[in-house]
C-alpha cells in the first residue's frame, strides 16, 4: 500500500492523525481541533497563572487524554514586575504627543477597564516565570515558546515528560535551539500573523529542514489551505502550524467585528509593522499602523516601550468595539479565510485538499514535449 503522505514523524511523536497544529487563544478551538485528530496549542501569554491552570483542566476534561500544548512568550526584553510605571516615564514626549495626535484625529475614546496588556508575560518577568511553573506542574504534553529560546526550561520539562517546541524566524536561531535539544522547531515565515521575522515561509522552511537532522520542522506562516499543507511537506516540514485560519471559525471567541474583517481581508490588508509592540508584527492594517507608517511619523520605540504607547489605543478600540479602529494579528494567507466554518470542518477540508493535491501531482500525465 502506498505511504499516507500526511502521516509524518510529527504524527508519530504526538500520537495525532493529521500533521496540523492550531495556535489559538480560545480553548473551545483547542478542544475541537484536538478532537478532530489534529493538534492544538493554547496561547496563554496574557493569562494569569490560576487562569492557565483552570484552562488546562477545562481542556483535559474535553479531550479524553489526547495531547495538546500551551504557548507562552519568554522575551529577553521582559522587564521585572512593577517596572511599567517607571518605563512609561522614559517614553519620549515627542512619541507621547504623536500617539495623542492619532487618538485625537481618529476620535479614540478612553479605555473602559483594567489593561489586559499588563498581564502579558512579555511585560513582566515574574508573571512569565509563574506562568511557566503552571505548565511544569500540570505536565502539559507540549510547551511552546512563541518568543525567546526555551533552552533553559528543557531539563525541567523533559524530566516531567513535557515536549518543548521553539518558534523561530531565522535559521541561526533554529540551529541554536536544535543544538540545545528542543523536540521540534516551528519555522515561521514573514507571511505569518503576530511577531515574525523577515524571511518568507518558502525560504525559511527548507533552510531549517536542511539543518534539522531528525528534529521535526513545523512550517508556519500563511498556511490556510490544504495546498499549503501539501507544499509545506514538500519543503521538508513534518507538519504545519497555523494561527489566522482559526480566528474566524465557529468556536472562536474573536469579536464578530474581527471575524467579519478577516473574512473580507486579502493578503494586502495585512501590514508588517513595529508600531504595536516595538517588534516586527503582522496584523490587519488599522489607523494606528497606518499613521506610524507615514513618512513624517517618529521612528517606533523598542519593546516594551512601543507596546506601552499602543496599549491605550488597542484597549479602547476593543472596549468600545470601534469597527474603524479594531484590528487583529493576521497572516497573509487570510485571503482563504472566507467563512465561519466549524474547526472540525477546517481540519477535514485541509486534509482533503492536501490529499487531492498529492493525487493531482502524482496522477497527471506528463506534459508532452517537442
Ligand atoms: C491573533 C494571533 C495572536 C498570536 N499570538 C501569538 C502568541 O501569543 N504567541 C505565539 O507564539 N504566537 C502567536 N501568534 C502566531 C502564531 O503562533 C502562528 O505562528 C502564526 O499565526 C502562523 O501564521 P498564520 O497566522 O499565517 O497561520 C499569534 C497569531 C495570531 C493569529
Amino acid at each position: 500500500m502506498p505511504k499516507d503522505p500526511l502521516h509524518t514523524k510529527l504524527c508519530d511523536m504526538l500520537g495525532i492523525e493529521f500533521p496540523i497544529v492550531a495556535f489559538t487563544h480560545c480553548k473551545d478551538v483547542v478542544a475541537a481541533v484536538v478532537n478532530a485528530g489534529a493538534f492544538a496549542v493554547l496561547g496563554e501569554a496574557m493569562h494569569k497563572p490560576d487562569e492557565i491552570a483552570a484552562d488546562i483542566k477545562w481542556i483535559r476534561d474535553k479531550v479524553d487524554g489526547k495531547p495538546f500544548g500551551i504557548d507562552l512568550v519568554l522575551p529577553a526584553s521582559a522587564p521585572p514586575a512593577g517596572a511599567l510605571k517607571e518605563l512609561e516615564k522614559e517614553i519620549p514626549e515627542s512619541h507621547r504627543q504623536f500617539a495623542n495626535e492619532i487618538k485625537k484625529k481618529h476620535n479614540v475614546p478612553e479605555p473602559k477597564g483594567e489593561q489586559a496588556l499588563h498581564q502579558w508575560g512579555g511585560l513582566n518577568q515574574e508573571m512569565a516565570r509563574a506562568q511557566l511553573d503552571v505548565v511544569l506542574e500540570e505536565r502539559v504534553p507540549v510547551f511552546t515558546s512563541g518568543l525567546g529560546n526555551p533552552a533553559f526550561i528543557l531539563e525541567a520539562a523533559h524530566s516531567r515528560g513535557i515536549k518543548v517546541f521553539g518558534l523561530i524566524g531565522k535559521t541561526r536561531q533554529a540551529a541554536r535551539e536544535i543544538e540545545d535539544g528542543v523536540d521540534a522547531i516551528i519555522a515561521q515565515g514573514t507571511d505569518a500573523a503576530g511577531h515574525t521575522g523577515p524571511v518568507g515561509t518558502f525560504s525559511i522552511v527548507p533552510e531549517v529542514a536542511a539543518i534539522a537532522g531528525d528534529t521535526p520542522i513545523i512550517a508556519a506562516g500563511g498556511v490556510t489551505t490544504g495546498q499549503h499543507l501539501a507544499a509545506a511537506l514538500c519543503l521538508g516540514a513534518s507538519g504545519v502550524w497555523t494561527g489566522t485560519l482559526w480566528l474566524a471559525c465557529r468556536e472562536s471567541d474573536s469579536d464578530m467585528i474581527i471575524k467579519e474583517k478577516l473574512i473580507a481581508a486579502t493578503s494586502d490588508d495585512t501590514v508588517y509593522s513595529r508600531s504595536v509592540s516595538g517588534m516586527p508584527m503582522r496584523t490587519l492594517k488599522c489607523p494606528w499602523t497606518t499613521e506610524w507608517a507615514a513618512p513624517d511619523a517618529p521612528k517606533t520605540l523598542s519593546a516594551p516601550y512601543q507596546m506601552l504607547l499602543s496599549s491605550d489605543y488597542i484597549q479602547a478600540a476593543n472596549d468600545h468595539r470601534r469597527e474603524d479602529l479594531m484590528f487583529e494579528a493576521a497572516g497573509q494567507g487570510v485571503s482563504f479565510v472566507t467563512s465561519m466554518k466549524p474547526a472540525k470542518q477546517i481540519v477535514i477540508d485541509l486534509v482533503e485538499e492536501a490529499l487531492d493535491t498529492f493525487d493531482r501531482l502524482t496522477s497527471e500525465s506528463p506534459v508532452a514535449t517537442g
